[in-house]
């Protein structure tokens, strides 16, 4: 169970070797999150992060095979893991891929795999979360967004509209939770330096994996409903929603 101060004794990561999903475990363990289930498609990355989980201090570290675009096999995924570790506290939602624009834009199979596994397969995915947590009558779903979901930019409408589709998937499932003792905390990072954004320029307002860990572990205890990494960015996109089209559209990548 999460306890008065909003720290949770038990994590399951869809998508176990994400970089930010790996910061937010590193920071959960040492606060008393023992148990540690990482979720993702086999291979060193994930077995590096189960290492990670275990070295960190977590008394019990699983694996598990999870494909977001495997959408038939979710259900089946998640309730066995609620099955064998009992109640779940926190669940984070962390797959995702950047994809690459200026090839998906002129490939539609490739482009509908970038929505696929970050919309479309989660939102499978968390629907059999939600149900689990629902029956337990208490939890987190924590869901990595984006800001790049908040106005889709002509450099990156496939992913920003694959968040903008996961960020009202997920202000929708929190309200459908609401009163059940379940809530739905949207994380929603700016450009983060790491592996995703790899040999990309920094946006203005670049922050860390470490950093956004931060901010979900801040929002855990109060309760937030939305973050924002960092903070500052929910003003910045506040007026840049506002913004003309003629504006927005120049844009740089
Ligand atoms: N990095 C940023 O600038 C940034 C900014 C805003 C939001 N975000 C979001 O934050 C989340 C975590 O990103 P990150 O920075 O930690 O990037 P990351 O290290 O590249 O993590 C992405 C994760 O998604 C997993 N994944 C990709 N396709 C999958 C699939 N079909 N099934 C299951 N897992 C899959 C990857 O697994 P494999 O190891 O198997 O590839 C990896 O664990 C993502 O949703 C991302 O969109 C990132």
């Amino acid at each position: 169970m999460i306890d008065a101060i909003g720290r949770p004794q038990s994590v399951l990561v869809l998508g176990g070797s994400s970089e930010i999903g790996q910061a937010i475990v590193a920071k959960l363990v040492p606060a008393r999150c023992k148990t540690v289930i990482l979720a993702g498609r086999d291979g060193p990355k994930l077995l590096a992060a189960a290492e990670a989980a275990a070295e960190a201090g977590a008394d019990t570290v699983e694996t598990v095979d999870f494909d977001a675009t495997d959408i038939d096999r979710h259900a089946t995924v998640v309730d066995r893991l609620f099955e064998q570790f009992g109640d779940i506290d926190v669940v984070v939602v962390a797959a995702g891929v950047l994809g690459d624009q200026s090839v998906d834009e002129h490939d539609p199979v490739s482009a509908a795999s970038v929505i696929t596994t970050n919309f479309t397969g989660l939102a499978s995915a968390m629907l059999a979360v939600a149900d689990r947590l629902r029956r337990q009558g208490h939890g987190r779903l924590v869901v990595l967004s984006s800001v790049a979901g908040e106005r889709a930019r002509k450099a990156n409408f496939i992913y920003g509209s694959s968040k903008s589709g996961l960020d009202a998937f997920s202000q929708g499932l929190g309200d459908s939770l609401a009163g059940s003792g379940v809530k739905v905390m949207i994380v929603r990072p700016g450009f983060v330096v790491g592996r995703m954004t790899e040999g990309m320029e920094p946006a203005p307002f670049a922050t860390t994996p470490e950093a956004v860990a931060d901010a979900v572990v801040k929002g855990l205890a109060s309760g937030a409903a939305v973050v924002y990494a960092p903070p500052v960015l929910r003003w910045v996109f506040a007026v840049m929603k506002l913004l003309p089209r003629a504006v927005w559209r120049r844009m740089p990548g």
